[in-house]
C-alpha cells in the first residue's frame, strides 16, 4: 500500500508510523527524520534544513521533493511505503502525484490524525527522542522511560528536539494550518482522506488506523 500521514506537529504521526509500517510490512518514510539524519552527520543538505527546521518553517520544495523522491525509489519501497511529513503543501503533494504517475502507481489512503491543539502541545512539551533511533519515541508522563533519560529499547540518550521550544511550536503549527491542511482538500478531491480520532491510547489509535485502512483496501 502507499499511504500518506497528515495532521499538526505532535499528532502521533512518527509514534503511529512506526506500528503501521511493521504491520503492513511498508518501509516508514519521514522527511523530518531523514533531515535529522542529515543534521547528525552534517552534510550540506543536513546545514541547510536546519536552517529552516530550528525555525519552524518549510525546508525548501525543492531540495525536499528530490530527497524524497530517492528515497521512495529504494528498492525496499517497492510494493509501497508509509509517508510521515510528506507531502506538506499542496505543490509537493503535486510533484509526488507526477511522480507515482510516471510509474503508473497511485495512493491508496491518506490518514489524517486528528487530535485538538491544546492535545498536541502536551505531546511535543513532554516528547523524548533516542538519539540512537528515532522511532524509540516516549513522553514524560504518557510514556516514560523506565529511566529518565534513557532508552527502555536500547539503553540510547533520550534527547528533546531542537524544533520543539515554546516558539517554535507557534510557528509550526502555524505553518501547519496554512500550509499543510489545504492538502487534505487536495486528497479530499481525489476521494483519499480518512479521519482517524488521534486522542486515546497509541494502540487504539493503531487499531482504528489498520481498520480504516482495511476498508479503504476492500
Ligand atoms: P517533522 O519531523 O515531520 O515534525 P512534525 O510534523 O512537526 O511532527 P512531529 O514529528 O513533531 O510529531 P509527530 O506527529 O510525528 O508526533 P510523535 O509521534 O513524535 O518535521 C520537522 C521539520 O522538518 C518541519 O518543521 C520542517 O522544517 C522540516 N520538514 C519535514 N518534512 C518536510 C517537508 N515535507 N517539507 C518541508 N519541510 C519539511 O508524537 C509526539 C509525542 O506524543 C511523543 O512524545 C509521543 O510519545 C506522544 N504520543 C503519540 N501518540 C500519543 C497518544 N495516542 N497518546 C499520548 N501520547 C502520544
Ligand atoms: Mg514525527
Amino acid at each position: 500500500m502507499r499511504i500518506v500521514l497528515v495532521g499538526p506537529p505532535g499528532a502521533g504521526k512518527g509514534t503511529q508510523a512506526a506500528f503501521l509500517a511493521k504491520n503492513l510490512a511498508i518501509p516508514h518514510i519521514s522527511t523530518g527524520d531523514l533531515f535529522r539524519a542529515n543534521i547528525s552527520q552534517q552534510t550540506e543538505l543536513g546545514k541547510l534544513a536546519k536552517s529552516y527546521m530550528d525555525k519552524g518553517e518549510l525546508v525548501p520544495d525543492e531540495v525536499t521533493i528530490a530527497m524524497a523522491k530517492d528515497r521512495m525509489e529504494q528498492p525496499d519501497a517497492e510494493n509501497g511505503f508509509l509517508l510521515d511529513g510528506f507531502p506538506r503543501n499542496v505543490s509537493q503533494a503535486e510533484a509526488l502525484d507526477e511522480m507515482l504517475n510516471t510509474e503508473g502507481m497511485k495512493l491508496d489512503a491518506v490518514l489524517d490524525l486528528e487530535v485538538p491543539e491544546d492535545e498536541v502541545v502536551k505531546r511535543i512539551a513532554g516528547r523524548r527522542i533516542c538519539r540512537n533511533d528515532s522511532a524509540h519515541v516516549f513522553h514524560v508522563s504518557y510514556k516514560a522511560p523506565k529511566q529518565e533519560g534513557v532508552c527502555d529499547v536500547c539503553g540510547g540518550e533520550l534527547y528533546q528536539r531542537d524544533d520543539d521550544s515554546e516558539e517554535t511550536v507557534r510557528t509550526r503549527l502555524e505553518v501547519y494550518h496554512t500550509q499543510t491542511e489545504p492538502i487534505i482538500d487536495y486528497y479530499m478531491a481525489q476521494g483519499l482522506v480518512v479521519t482517524i480520532p488521534a486522542l486515546g491510547k497509541v494502540e487504539e489509535v493503531t487499531a482504528r488506523s489498520m481498520e480504516a485502512l482495511a476498508r479503504e483496501d476492500a
